[in-house]
């Protein structure tokens, strides 16, 4: 399996940052935003991960991840000349997927759960071996801004639509979603929406129709933000700032997981704990390197 992350868009909530700024680049408390999508990827073992981009961001990512070297993965970087939805991103991807499956993630959404990499790690194994879509729905209070999945009294996926102005119920589409090699073409024909995007609910509604799409709920347990606005960057920033201090763990260390993954040696780490000398990110580096010898 291969994995997209989208991390293009226009960032129009966060302006005036955002005018100057990619949102991906600006930290959740004490890591840049895109850190954490990146990290969903690694924990899933896929190695090969292409990012969507802004033609003029293009060079940030190149500074902040090379091709992945450091990492030991291989980053390459599509180019999304305009925010044209986000379903366009599977478009982009076409060559890089080729008849591989995918794991498609949006580049501002945030997960946390002690059972993720399980949770997750089903799903991917399910569309690798049997094909279709699999995508993870959360309860949310305000599902007129989300992409809404609704059941029958069977449990059996009945609906999804998106932004429903009378939601048929809260269980949002998070933005994580796993498909099969034909999500390209279905992508293809996808006409924009009223706003004018290729919504990537069509994709899951084309799925749906197919009888082919699988939906997974995370409940209580997991924590799911989306952090597009400046309240939810304060809030998911004080959930990792929680977390870490009353742990001593990092979320979403990358570096810490490419060791654990054993696609980077000691040496590796002990190299880039070097160059961050003088950082809470690189002393704590320093642990990870402590821990293992
Ligand atoms: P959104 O939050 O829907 O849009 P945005 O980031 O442009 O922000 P705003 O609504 O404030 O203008 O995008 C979700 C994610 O997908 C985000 O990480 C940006 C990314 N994205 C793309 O890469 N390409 C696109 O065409 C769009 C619409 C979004």
């Amino acid at each position: 399996m291969k994995g997209v992350i989208l991390a293009g868009g226009s960032g129009t909530r966060l302006y005036p940052t955002t005018q100057v700024i990619n949102k991906h680049f600006v930290p959740i408390y004490d890591k840049p935003m895109i850190y954490y999508p990146m990290s969903v990827m690694m924990m899933l073992k896929i190695r090969d991960v292409a990012l969507v981009v802004n033609p003029q961001d293009k060079a940030g990512f190149e500074r902040l991840f090379g091709h992945g070297e450091k990492l030991g993965m291989h980053i390459e970087y599509l180019v999304q000349q305009k925010p044209n939805g986000l379903a366009e991103g599977l478009v982009l991807a076409e060559d890089f997927i080729g008849e591989d499956s995918i794991c498609y993630m949006l580049g501002d959404n945030i997960f946390f759960g002690h059972d993720l990499p399980n949770v997750l790690g089903k799903a991917k194994a399910e569309v690798e071996g049997n094909g279709g879509a699999y995508v993870f729905a959360y309860p949310v209070k305000d599902p007129e801004r989300f992409g809404i999945v609704a059941f029958n009294d069977r449990g059996e996926v009945q609906s999804i639509e998106e932004k429903p102005k009378e939601p048929k119920s809260n269980w949002a589409v998070v933005g994580l979603y796993f498909y099969d090699k034909h999500a390209v073409k279905v992508a293809k024909g996808v006409k924009p929406s009223e706003r004018g995007e290729v919504e990537i609910t069509s994709v899951n509604e084309a799925y749906l129709r197919g009888g082919k799409l699988k939906v997974g709920l995370l409940g209580r347990g997991f924590a799911w933000f989306d952090a597009g606005t400046y309240d939810s960057f304060i809030e998911t920033s004080e959930f990792v700032a929680t977390l870490e201090k009353r742990t001593g763990l990092m979320i979403s260390c990358l570096e810490e997981i490419a060791y654990k993954n054993g696609w980077i040696s000691i040496k590796e780490l002990m190299e880039i704990a070097e160059e961050l000398k003088n950082t809470d990110y690189g002393e704590y580096l320093k642990e990870v390197i402590e821990d293992a010898l």
